[in-house]
């Protein structure tokens, strides 16, 4: 187990489906300390949701467990210590934008630790954070993609959850607007001190956010390489065009599509 905050990922293996079926994750060994931003990369289907989902204790394991500031991850689930962000944002069209933000304070009440006269005060103050000042009034509908995608992280922090479980939060989005919500991201991050969880495709983004960079294998996940990421943090978008930045990248794009498409994939952007 780790100290508080911290998650301990312990010879995790998921099947799907019984002995004949889809082995999804095998052996799984994960430390992750209070306040670390790790991010996993892996091919289509090696298992990166399904290790999301585990950890956040929406699914039990075949085997190994998973322990979260010290309890099982059934128990953070319960004691609301997850804030959960998926590719799509879920908001609900009927809600307006700081009615969806402060859905989980009226959703847990009493079980939320921000809960209180300041909730509101709270939930606008996260999204001046994420950048939707002026937007508290409009419907899902009237905003774009990534601003929905915004409210959707500013929800799952309006509640203070210590750690936050990302998949691919922003894969739907265009460069530009992803680059913007990474910056937040880390500003936010940098503010609530929130462990980190983010699975994407983007070997980029995976070195411009997180502290260190899991590579998972084709199914059946694997762990094939946890890369320390040397940028000190808070970080600006011109480390991308740092010497050191493209050669991690090259070298875990290597990892991804093996020795021989290496050349190639270095061609690409
Ligand atoms: N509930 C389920 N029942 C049966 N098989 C499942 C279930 N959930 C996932 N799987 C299988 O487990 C494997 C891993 O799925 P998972 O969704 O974790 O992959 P992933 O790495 O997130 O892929 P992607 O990058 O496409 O989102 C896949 O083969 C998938 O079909
Ligand atoms: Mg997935």
């Amino acid at each position: 187990m780790t100290s508080s905050g911290g998650i301990a990922i312990e010879g995790v293996s998921m099947q799907f489906g019984g002995s004949q079926g889809v082995t999804a994750l095998d052996g799984i060994d994960l430390n992750i300390s209070g306040g670390e931003f790790v991010a996993i990369v892996g091919p289509s289907g090696c298992g990166k949701s399904t290790l999301l989902r585990i950890v956040g204790g929406l699914l039990e394991p075949t085997s190994g467990h998973v322990y979260v500031g010290g309890k099982t991850s059934g128990q953070a689930r319960r004691d609301v210590e997850f804030g959960f962000v998926f590719q799509q944002p879920t908001l609900f069209p009927w809600l307006r934008v700081l009615g969806n933000v402060l859905l989980p304070d009226r959703v847990l009440g009493r079980r939320n630790p921000n809960n209180g006269p300041n909730s509101k005060d709270i939930a606008q103050e996260l999204l001046r954070d994420v950048g939707l000042e002026g937007f508290e009034d409009h419907y899902p509908g009237q905003i774009s993609g990534g601003m929905q995608q915004r409210v959707a992280l500013a929800r799952a922090l309006s509640y203070g959850p210590n750690t936050l479980l990302m998949d691919e939060p922003f894969g739907a989005l265009d460069e530009f607007t992803r680059d913007r919500l990474n910056l937040q991201l880390l500003e936010v991050c940098n503010k609530t001190g929130s462990t980190v969880l983010f699975v994407t495709h983007s070997i980029q983004e995976a070195i411009f956010l997180a502290d260190r960079v899991v590579m998972l294998s084709p199914r059946p996940g694997r762990i094939t390489r946890v890369a320390e990421v040397p940028f000190p943090k808070p970080r600006t978008l011109e480390i991308r065009y740092e010497p050191g930045f493209a050669a991690l990248a090259g070298e875990l794009r290597g990892l991804l599509v093996g020795d021989d498409d290496i050349e190639l994939a270095m061609n690409q952007p």
